[in-house]
């Protein structure tokens, strides 16, 4: 990386089903333009499509970053929203309070936040309600 810091920006607008994925998409191809190893990618690609899809299905609105420095790939993802009551709870597979029409479109399994987990090196997330939440996702490059 040679000390280079990347960052990058990219809106996600909440109930925008036809540009949903789109971030994720996004960040995978910079992070294949820098020549990141395929299965951090992979790995990258999956929490920030998943975080960008809980940003479409359960906020108004918000943005995923993507940092990458020589330490680690951090991917941070904020939104303007409802929040999350209880995080234990929605931790859990299986776990979702996406409505019918959702779970039309294929989602709504519960199994998002759950595979962010298995995806990340560190996972924190702050969340208020009535205000949003923060999911900051860190992955290190030695795995
Ligand atoms: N950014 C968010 N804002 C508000 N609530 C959220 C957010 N992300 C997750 N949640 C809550 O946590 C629950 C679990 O999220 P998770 O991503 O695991 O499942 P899901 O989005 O419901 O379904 P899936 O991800 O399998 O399509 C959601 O149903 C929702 O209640
Ligand atoms: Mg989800």
């Amino acid at each position: 990386m040679n000390g280079a810091r990347i960052v990058m920006e990219i809106s996600v607008e909440g109930g925008n089903f036809p540009a949903a994925g789109e971030a994720a998409s996004k960040v995978k191809k910079t992070l294949r333009q820098l020549g990141i190893n395929s299965d951090l990618i992979r790995r990258v690609s999956i929490a920030t499509y998943e975080a960008e899809m809980n940003i479409v299905i359960h906020a108004y609105r918000g943005k995923i970053i993507l940092q990458v420095d020589e330490e680690e790939i951090r991917v941070i993802a904020e939104d303007i929203g409802k929040g999350i009551p209880d995080l234990n709870l929605a931790m859990m597979e299986g776990f979702s309070t996406a409505s019918e029409k959702v779970r039309e479109m294929g989602f709504g399994a519960g199994m998002g936040l759950p595979n962010i987990k298995k995806c990340t090196d560190e996972l924190k997330i702050k969340t208020e309600i009535n205000t949003g939440t923060t999911v900051l996702m860190s992955f290190n490059y030695a795995k």
